[in-house]
């Protein structure tokens, strides 16, 4: 007997799930850059870790954020071009806090080494400008740099480090978290430095790149901050035809969970924390609305996932990767799937070693953690149009937090021939839930269907190494099928993804 239901309605379109909301974020810090995409130690093709290089390609990314984080706010482009013996060491200010041995930047890895490692797994490249201890020269040359085709120094710079033809890059931050790390700036200060960074970057789109660029600004989680900054960039004489075209947020939840010490009662609340995700995406599109009413700017989420207690700066922010986590990461995606409308890139933290990290490494080994293996489960939905889901689900009361955890969760999108992929996350760690899946004004017995299944049998926080990865895995999941009704029965703790076609 069914316990829960999910209803998908194909008549209520949501939007195109835009394929970037599967991005990623690449930052120096730990053991992201330097062991994790690039590294002389084990094999490589030119520096970068041949390993992770196909783990990566593999799973098709759409849009890589780089060089940081708060590292991109002390960081200074022109170090990191050139030959590469030549290039200064620097000192990382930001990854120094609360270690002694504070980590210095080799500029190994710099602008040509990551536009080409985009290139090699063929996705977009989505750079980060100095804002905090930068100007707008810095930045606006940086793009010159990278992308004018055009007989100036910097483009010939380029040329000469071996790259004739422009990169194009496409997506441009302005800054990394302006209200702290990236400068300790108010709203309207941030706001300010907005408009200054934009005016020059913004020309440089108009006047000298032959293709468009996105400017990005750096939100906050809190909706207050983000009207003020909003309001004040709208004061300026350009009123709201600035050039913005995507708001951020961050969000990272499981800051208070040992993942080794951790019970039922964690994995709950850090589901619900997960969940807060909604809220958070529909706060700042209200905050959009309300302000850029002649504009369209897009939501992006470019740092999220969990951050354990076990993730410190004297580690690198490693932590253990679990199925708890990549749990989380599908609930998250699922939100992003019901926000189609709104959302236009995410950039879950980090690619490689660092917090949620998709794929660790330890010496000659480079596996694929469950969050990898949530990613390819859902990469069904990338460019599909969302459609809306109801879902009748038990909930379970979480006493640390003010909400109750919905055990089942859904999101459903339909390709351009038709074909509907619904996926469905069993969020409860502490039972089975046998789950009908409707399409509405559907008969569904005479379609063909395939389901796979995640994570069954495995326990929530098992650590995952070099040695079990494989076993995570997708298994093929039995679907029953009952008229316009799919039953799907899902262990504790699992995730189905289910293509009707
Ligand atoms: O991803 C780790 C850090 O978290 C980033 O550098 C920063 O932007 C955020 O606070």
């Amino acid at each position: 007997m069914a316990n829960a239901r999910v209803t998908v309605h194909p008549e209520a379109r949501i939007d195109r799930i835009e394929p970037e909301v599967h991005g990623h974020f690449s930052e120096h810090l730990g053991r992201c850059v330097y062991d994790g995409l690039w590294t002389d130690d084990v094999a490589n093709e030119d520096g970068f870790r041949e390993d992770v290089l196909e783990l990566l390609a593999d799973l098709d990314i759409p849009v890589l954020r780089w060089p940081g984080g708060c590292f991109a706010d002390d960081y200074h482009w022109e170090d990191g071009v050139g030959p590469r013996e030549e290039r200064p060491r620097r000192r990382n200010l930001f990854w120094a806090q609360g270690r002694e041995d504070v980590p210095e930047e080799s500029n190994a890895f710099g602008t040509d080494e990551f536009l080409e490692l985009c290139e090699k797994i063929g996705t977009e490249p989505y750079l980060a400008a100095n804002v905090g201890s930068g100007d707008p020269q810095e930045a606006a040359d940086w793009m010159e740099y990278c992308s004018y085709d055009g007989d100036t120094e910097l483009a010939d710079r380029r040329r000469e480090n071996g790259h004739e033809e422009p990169y194009e890059v496409p997506y441009w931050g302005v800054g990394n978290e302006n209200w702290g790390c990236g400068g300790q700036m108010s709203p309207e200060q941030y706001a300010r430095e907005f408009r200054r960074f934009a005016t020059y970057m913004g020309s440089m789109d108009n006047l000298m790149l032959d293709y468009d660029v996105e400017l990005i600004a750096c939100g906050f989680e809190g909706h207050e901050w983000n009207r003020r900054f909003m309001e004040e960039v709208a004061s300026g004489r350009w009123g709201v035809d600035f050039p913005l075209d995507h708001l951020t947020l961050h969000h990272y939840y499981g800051r208070g969970m040992t993942v080794s010490e951790s019970d039922e009662d964690d994995y709950d609340e850090l589901l619900v924390d997960a969940l807060e995700m909604e809220e958070h995406i529909e706060r700042i599109a209200s905050t959009i609305d309300a302000v850029a009413t002649t504009r369209d700017i897009g939501v992006i989420v470019d740092e999220w996932g969990t951050w354990h207690t076990e993730a410190v700066p004297e580690n690198g922010l490693e932590q253990p990767g679990t199925v708890l986590d990549a749990l989380s990461a599908a609930a998250v995606l699922d939100v992003f799937n019901h926000n189609a409308d709104v959302m236009t890139m995410s950039n879950i933290a980090q690619t490689v070693n660092v917090l949620q990290c998709l794929i660790e490494t330890e010496g000659d080994d480079a596996w694929a953690r469950p969050t990898y293996r949530v990613f390819d489960l859902y990469a069904p939905h990338k460019g599909n149009e969302a459609i809306t889901t109801s879902v009748d689900t038990p909930e379970r009361e979480v006493e640390r937090t003010d909400d109750d955890l919905p055990l089942v969760g859904a999101s459903a999108s339909v390709a351009d021939d038709g074909e509907t992929y619904v996926t469905v996350t069993n969020l409860d760690c502490r039972g089975s839930h046998s789950i009908e899946v409707a399409i509405e004004g559907e008969d569904t017995s005479s379609e063909d269907i395939d389901a796979q299944v995640l994570f069954e049998g495995q326990d929530p926080d098992l650590e995952v190494d070099a040695s079990n990865a494989d076993e995570f895995a997708a298994d093929d999941l039995d679907v029953d099928v009952d008229g316009d009704v799919l039953t799907v029965d899902l262990a504790p703790s699992t995730v189905a993804g289910i293509s009707i076609e």
